[in-house]
């Protein structure tokens, strides 16, 4: 069964907090980072997907700074495969763009400069970009973004009077783009686990109880189906949305 797409309302922006590796490797008497390893496909797999749909930004949620509480030898792991799993070649075949969003001055100096690397290598791909949130959290996002601010007021290049919603997101690391239309959470939790608090004031939400790993094209187009079966009324009502649609 192909859920039938409307093509010409493909969301611009999915973000996605890619969860339930762990539990997926454990169901299968494997260790965790087995789970890891398949997730690593998983990404691969929706990348392509959303290439071919034609979406423009796909925000991946890989590691949050509270991850860094996790046992050594899985943060090792974690680490490992963000490394051997930067292949050039793959955003090249794609035609996408790597971008890397977080704390990253935390992460290992290997992983910093591959990081870097791989979005030099990448900067003129455009028809997606991908974006890794790593070592991130947006309460933390949040915090830098006002200490820039709070550093601009007392330097005098900036006033409080003039600070708005824009000027807030021009100094979150997101700034090079637009909120999240979608935002999906694999793995059965409801929960946003610190993820883009800010810009997904608007977003649909959608939930399934599928493990990252386990997570294919189908389901994303289910995810897809679902967001176009909602009305986006930012505060309007039925009635306006609709004459606007017109
Ligand atoms: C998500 O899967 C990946 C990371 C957080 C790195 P988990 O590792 O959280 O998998 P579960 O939730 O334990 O199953
Ligand atoms: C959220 O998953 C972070 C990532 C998917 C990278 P977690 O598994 O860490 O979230 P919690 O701890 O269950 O909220
Ligand atoms: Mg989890």
């Amino acid at each position: 069964m192909t859920a039938e797409l409307d093509m010409t309302r493909i969301p611009q922006h999915i973000a996605i907090i890619m969860d339930g590796n762990g539990r997926w490797a454990m169901e299968r008497g494997k260790e965790r980072t087995y789970g890891h390893q398949a997730g690593v496909e998983a990404v691969r797999r929706i990348t392509s997907e959303c290439t071919r749909l034609g979406v423009k930004y796909l925000t991946l949620y890989t590691f949050s700074t509270e991850n860094w509480n996790r046992p050594d030898d899985e943060v090792a792991a974690l680490m490992g495969l963000v490394l051997s799993s930067l292949e050039d070649e793959i955003f090249m075949k794609n035609n996408v763009r790597f971008r890397v969003i977080g704390d990253l001055g935390r992460l290992p100096e290997a992983v910093q400069q591959k990081l870097r690397e791989t979005e030099e290598h990448t900067a003129k791909n455009d028809a997606m970009t991908m974006v890794v949130a790593l070592s991130y959290s947006s309460k933390l996002e949040i915090v830098r973004a006002m200490q820039k601010m709070a550093q601009e007021v007392k330097d005098g290049t900036l006033t409080p009077e003039s600070i708005d919603e824009k000027t807030v997101d021009e100094h979150l690391w997101t700034s090079f783009m637009p909120d999240p239309d979608l935002l999906i959470r694999t793995g059965g939790e409801v929960r946003i686990s610190n993820y883009l608090l800010w810009q997904i004031a608007y977003s649909e939400l959608y939930f399934c109880d599928t493990y990252w790993p386990d997570f294919g094209e189908q389901e994303l187009r289910k995810a897809i189906q679902s967001f176009q079966s909602r009305q986006r009324r930012f505060g309007k009502t039925e009635a306006q949305v609709e004459e606007e649609e017109k």
